[in-house]
């Protein structure tokens, strides 16, 4: 199954001709050596930045360890219990990051005998680099979920995963009776560690995505505790988050006073379907 990704310059289809993807008219985008295309505009004058270098390495190693394995796990059992057996299906992975997720579904779907074509895409070109050198097997592209280098109606799954929703685009890609999965951090994930650091932690607001074009078909929650055995590995979790970036100076020097720490991972899982071209409007007749 081939994914057909259109230009950002004119919306037309891209064709792939040598190391290039090209459009009618002429617009062409370099495939890097990597495997990755940037198909983003003018980011530097829109102001989208993504996560920065040093949020992507923090990530990596702290994924690396497994610790988040487990929302692999609920992904796979989630998509195998959705698709239809049997056929190929096509995921795209929106916000992607250093392509964890993308990289580890790709593996567990098909050791569950599942044939399915993966796409990540991320509007930080530092992260997309990084999953396009890791995981092979997934076709990446720099992109804003704002406004997706895709044809319309070409995915069956649609993941956001602690990464920014865009409901018209999501809805514009996915094919009718397609899903989108979203992630998102529970109300008291890692607790503990916002303990350490704040005088008033603040807990998580639940998931606050409502949709006039999908309906919600479920949700539930994931959590359990992790141990983190070292100052280097608290403080590469803390980094790859946006809490980083929103703590003073003093508040995050008290990170360093941690040698190790059992802390709360909570997750909230939401289901949406995609029940017909137009949205909204869907009545179940029995
Ligand atoms: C918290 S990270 C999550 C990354 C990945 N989904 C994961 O869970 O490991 C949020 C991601 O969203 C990306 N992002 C932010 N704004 C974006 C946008 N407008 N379009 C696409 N990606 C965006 C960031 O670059 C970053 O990689
Ligand atoms: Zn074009």
């Amino acid at each position: 199954m081939i994914i057909t990704y259109i230009c950002p310059k004119c919306c037309r289809n891209l064709f792939k001709t040598g190391n290039q993807l090209k459009c009618p008219v002429g617009h062409s985008y370099d495939i890097s050596s990597e495997g990755y295309v940037n198909l983003l505009l003018g980011n530097k004058r829109s102001g989208l930045h993504g996560d920065t270098k040093e949020m992507i390495r923090s990530r990596r190693r702290f994924l690396q360890l497994g610790l988040y394995f487990p929302i692999v796990d609920n992904l796979t059992r989630l998509i195998s219990g959705l698709a239809v057996p049997r056929s190929a299906f096509s995921l795209l992975d929106a916000g992607c990051g250093e392509g964890y997720y993308a990289g580890n579904l790709k593996s567990a779907l098909t050791l569950n005998g599942l044939n399915c074509d993966i796409y990540g895409t991320d509007v930080s070109k530092d992260a997309v680099k990084s999953a396009a050198k890791q995981y092979k097997d997934i076709d990446f592209s720099v992109s804003s979920v704002n406004k997706l280098p895709f044809a319309d109606l070409q995915f069956d799954f649609l993941l956001s995963l602690f990464a920014p929703l865009a409901e018209q685009e999501f809805f514009r890609v996915l094919k009718k009776g397609g899903y989108l999965i979203t992630v998102s951090p529970g109300a008291r994930h890692l607790w503990t560690l916002k303990e350490q650091i704040y005088d008033h932690p603040k807990e998580n607001p639940p998931p606050s995505f409502k949709s006039s074009l999908f309906i919600e078909s479920s949700r539930y929650s994931v959590s359990y505790n992790i141990f983190l055995p070292e100052n280097s590995i608290i403080r590469d979790l803390f980094d790859m988050t946006p809490y980083r970036y929103n703590t003073s100076e003093s508040d995050y020097k008290r990170l360093s006073k941690l040698d190790s720490l059992t802390t709360e991972a909570s997750f909230e899982f939401c289901i949406f379907k995609k029940y017909s071209d137009t949205g909204g409007n869907y009545v179940e007749i029995y």
